[in-house]
């Protein structure tokens, strides 16, 4: 089984991508051949500053590494070490329907939020399905918001193997639904460009300050509390134990305890679950050269990996 996911380094990781993809993703790298890659092409799309293009790729690979990947189990890259997936996605291009992209949430949503309507931006949708279709890949963990995107890649590989014969495989989105949204600090998806982050290794002092800042309703201290509805509770369960959430939950319905409170204890918890990573980024950032060597053997891998769809692919619709 092949996994492929992808993440745009296009700011600082927050426990949104952690939860949502990055921790699905490196629980599945022994499952089968993880491919994971950063998405320096798709950030192209909303970021051109290239020293900050190339650092925050640099970053998210640290990051990704300090999270648990293991490059000795999964091939991690970066996107543009294998331009051949820009070819894959021109022949998409070629089949893929307007009216596929237009209905396409991703465009209109970003174009919603300012940025510029390009046709890249447009054709976003088939550089990803060009990711995941030039590595056979079987499963790909994302989170909700991209089952879309893996939605269209079907249709386009559909599209591929009825117009030129079997040759695409189609692959299957793998969404964890405990933690397929994770709630920002005003409730909304947790998301860069709302604004509403938690980064996973922002400072000690902003990240508490951010916690202390999640949006809550005007309910008295000692009233007893919604804990479903609110993002302390919500974020409390993805880094404390089952016994300490039902904890929480209890303390939420039986009224007595303010919102400051359960933040402080919010934020002890998530500084705790995110310790050992911290010092694995620090131990990794001190070994520039390793870091190279990753990427460089990654690069390898997914380049021999992806020959082999081109070869098919360029067989298959005349080319060469
Ligand atoms: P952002 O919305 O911050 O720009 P991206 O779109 O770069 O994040 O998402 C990268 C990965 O992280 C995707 O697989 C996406 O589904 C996942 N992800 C992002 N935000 C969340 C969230 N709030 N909850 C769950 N998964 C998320
Ligand atoms: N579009 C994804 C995101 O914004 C990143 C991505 C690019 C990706 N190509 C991919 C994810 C292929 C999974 C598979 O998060």
């Amino acid at each position: 089984m092949r996994i492929l996911s992808g993440i745009q380094p296009s700011g600082a990781l927050h426990i949104g991508n952690y939860f949502g993809m990055m921790r699905p993703a490196i629980d599945l790298q022994g499952a089968g051949e993880a491919f994971y890659f950063i998405a320096d092409y798709h950030a192209l799309t909303s970021l051109r500053d290239p020293v900050a293009l190339r650092a925050l790729s640099r970053g998210v690979a640290v990051d990704f590494l300090a999270c648990g990947l293991d490059p000795s189990r999964a091939t991690l890259f970066r996107q543009s070490d294998v331009p051949q997936v820009t070819e894959l996605a021109w022949i998409l291009n070629t089949v893929a329907p307007m009216g596929l992209l237009e209905r396409a949430h991703s465009y209109k949503d970003k174009v919603a939020r300012g940025l510029p309507a390009s046709a890249g931006l447009f054709t976003y949708p088939v550089l990803m399905a060009a990711d995941i279709l030039i590595y056979d890949s079987d499963v790909v963990p994302v989170g909700r918001d991209q089952k879309q995107h893996v939605e269209i890649t079907r249709d386009l590989a559909t599209k591929m193997n009825e117009t030129f014969g079997p040759i695409l495989k189609l692959p299957e989105p793998r969404i964890q639904t405990a933690t397929a949204t994770v709630p920002g600090l005003d409730g909304q998806k947790m998301s860069k460009s709302y604004g509403n982050t938690i980064e996973i290794f922002g400072e000690e002092k902003e990240t508490r300050k951010r916690v202390m800042s999640i949006v809550t309703d005007s309910t008295p201290v000692e009233a007893p509390k919604n804990a479903d509805a609110s993002a302390i509770f919500q974020l409390f369960s993805l880094v404390a134990s089952p016994n300490e959430s039902a904890e929480m939950r209890a303390a939420f319905e039986q009224g007595g305890r303010g919102y400051g409170d359960f933040k402080k204890q919010l934020f002890a918890a998530l500084w705790e679950y995110f310790a050992p990573f911290r010092q694995r980024r620090e131990e990794l950032l001190a070994q520039p050269d390793h870091i190279d060597e990753v990427l460089a053997a990654g690069a390898r891998r997914a380049n021999s990996a992806a020959d082999d769809v081109m070869g098919r692919v360029r067989q298959a619709v005349g080319l060469r």
